[in-house]
């Protein structure tokens, strides 16, 4: 079986990050790596924070402090947030701080120089004399060349959509002082897209199978396709190797050309801490590509860099690193029918949401309404919903009304299956009351939201077998009977708690040990749908745990409220 590296992008340490970053890139890779490892795979999942680049330059100067500092505030505050929701990688570093980024990044440099992918030039480009900076595209504001738009960015104007160069814009300004920046000229290396694309990306494209999404966004972008700067004019990051910067000073790695190694630096990090300084090659570098499957979890802005320039960057090295083999990229996820926006205000605050409101049901709802092949929202009635219709009615009442009826009636062991019962119990449970599907099957293709739809599905099957077989009414009349039907229910519970697990772990053992369970439920394995006759495990005797509910229902008013607040706090 390959073994299997999981990613999730790297978020950039210069705030925090909110739902649609979590449902973008990290709940779906944890999901994931739980599915797979319960399947008892062999798998790495690794993340970290993004450190370098303009955008934290500017944060950390805003907030009156250094970079170093900075990043590593929000670099607790994020990790802070992940623990929160009970995402759990093998690693979660930083790339200002792990112990061999900064050289493995540079050594990727120094190959693709010497392979003949990188090529040098001087242009010119905007400076800003009182930030003594070179202005990044999207920190250069003024008025667009095409449609005379007053605030025109760099990059593009945002009213006629025209792709810009800052040097066109008419009356350039700092995006930072309003100063007005002059041209100078600099030198920079850039990386030779379209020589690796013939060199073998773009039959590496071509050859396999991308979401839709990705397919043919990258196809159009392999079409014409250009050299790209991956080096800046700046302090703050990793610098140029001193053999090929020569003369030329103050030049570092451009953000997304040192960001993506983190990947592998992180994992050498990991590797190092186990002992094993040299595992983390069986994962990027194994003899045969086919032995390692590389997932990047991302969102979909972040395509270009995981499909095309990061692998061009992995092919051009030339040491044996393995391509991706699956790019699951989420669309956006909005709030409420608009975009997060934290700076408007149009944002769930996390903290005190974790104070109201259960993680392991916000895992599920997210799920649930994942962006996997269109634009989602986060609904607050939508929640509402999920919560009480699909978690505390579907499974957590199906847990408590039987394992309540047994602690009472059954001295809290789950009573004896009758010989005579099972094959009609059998047939009940895994036949009449409905069909099952295996949550990990949609998993393993990307499909969270139908794995959750499976989920409860699961579980609604045994509530149909409960309201069937009616075990309340069979204790009056029939109490060994009623035993068997019961003994059935606590069976299927076992299945069920399995299941739940990679989505909401904390609640599957909450429920395993309820079920009188001791060891971690994550530990028991993968179940195949129960089949009759090989699915039971004998547990008539075994002495429950203590029962408690599962999930706690939300308040229609609690919500109204919250969108209130919402709409309230919102400034544009
Ligand atoms: N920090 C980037 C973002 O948030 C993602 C970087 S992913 C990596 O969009 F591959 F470059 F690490
Ligand atoms: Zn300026």
């Amino acid at each position: 079986m390959p073994r299997k590296l999981v990613t999730s992008a790297l978020p950039y340490a210069n705030g925090p990050i909110h739902f649609g970053h979590v449902i973008g890139a990290y709940l779906p890779a944890d999901v994931y790596v739980r599915t797979l490892r319960m399947q008892g795979e062999e798998v790495r999942f690794v993340c970290g924070t993004d450190e370098h680049g303009v955008a934290i330059t500017i944060g950390a100067e805003a907030a009156g402090m250094d970079c170093a500092e900075y990043v590593a505030k929000w670099h607790d505050e994020i990790r802070g947030t992940f623990d929160h929701l009970g995402i759990e990688f093998d690693i979660f570093s930083g790339t200002s701080k792990s112990p061999s980024h900064a050289e493995l990044s540079r050594d990727f440099f120094r190959a693709l120089d010497s392979n003949g992918f990188l090529i040098k030039e001087t242009s010119q480009q905007l400076f800003c004399v009182a930030c003594d900076r070179f202005l990044a595209d999207r920190y250069v504001v003024g008025t667009c060349p095409k449609c005379g738009h007053d605030k025109a960015r760099g990059d593009e104007c945002p009213k006629c959509g025209e792709w810009l160069d800052p040097l066109d814009i008419v009356q350039p300004a700092c995006k930072v002082c309003s100063n007005t920046p002059e041209p100078r000229s600099t030198t920079h290396w850039y990386l030779d897209l379209p020589k690796l694309r013939d060199a073998h990306i773009g039959d590496w494209f071509q050859s396999k199978s991308w979401k839709p999404n990705v397919q043919a966004f990258v196809a159009g972008l392999l079409k014409d396709i250009d050299k790209r700067p991956i080096t800046r004019d700046m302090k703050w990051g990793i610098p140029v190797p001193e053999e090929i910067a020569g003369d030329e000073e103050g030049k570092v790695l451009y953000v997304w050309f040192d960001a993506p190694i983190g990947y592998i630096s992180f994992l050498q990090e990991w590797s190092v801490a186990q002992g094993t300084p040299d595992a983390w090659k069986d994962w990027w570098c194994p003899k045969n590509p086919d032995d390692t499957e590389l997932v990047h979890f991302i969102g979909k802005d972040n395509i270009p860099f995981h499909c095309l320039v990061f692998p061009s960057m992995l092919h051009g090295a030339g040491k044996g690193y393995v391509l991706p083999t699956a790019v699951p990229a989420m669309e956006f996820y909005n709030l409420q029918g608009a975009k997060f926006n934290t700076s408007e205000g149009w944002v769930i605050p996390l903290e005190p949401f974790f104070e109201t409101y259960d993680a392991e049901s916000t895992r599920f709802y997210l799920l649930s309404s994942a962006p996997e092949t269109s634009d989602s929202d986060w609904r607050w009635e939508d929640f509402q919903t999920c919560v009480n219709a699909g978690l505390a009615d579907t499974i957590g009442n199906l847990a408590t009304r039987v394992l309540r009826f047994i602690d009472k009636h059954f001295d809290g062991h789950i009573p004896a299956l009758q010989e005579e019962h099972r094959a009609e119990l059998d047939g009940a449970m895994l036949q009449d009351s409905g069909p099952m599907e295996d949550p990990a099957d949609s998993v393993l293709r990307f499909r969270f939201r139908e794995a959750s739809s499976r989920l409860l599905a699961n579980a609604a099957v045994a509530n149909v077998y409960i309201d069937t077989t009616a075990p309340w009414a069979l204790r009056k009349t029939d109490m060994e009977r009623c035993g068997s039907v019961l003994n059935t229910a606590v069976e299927y519970l076992h299945f069920l708690a399995r299941w739940m697990a990679p989505f909401m772990p904390k609640k599957a053992q909450a429920l395993w040990e309820m079920l009188g369970e001791s060891s971690p439920v994550a530990e028991s394995g993968w179940p195949e749908l129960p089949k009759a006759d090989t699915w039971r495990k004998d547990l008539g005797g075994q002495k429950l745990g203590d029962i408690h509910g599962l999930f706690d229902k939300l308040d229609a008013k609690a919500i109204a409220t919250e969108i209130e607040k919402l709409r309230a706090g919102h400034v544009t």
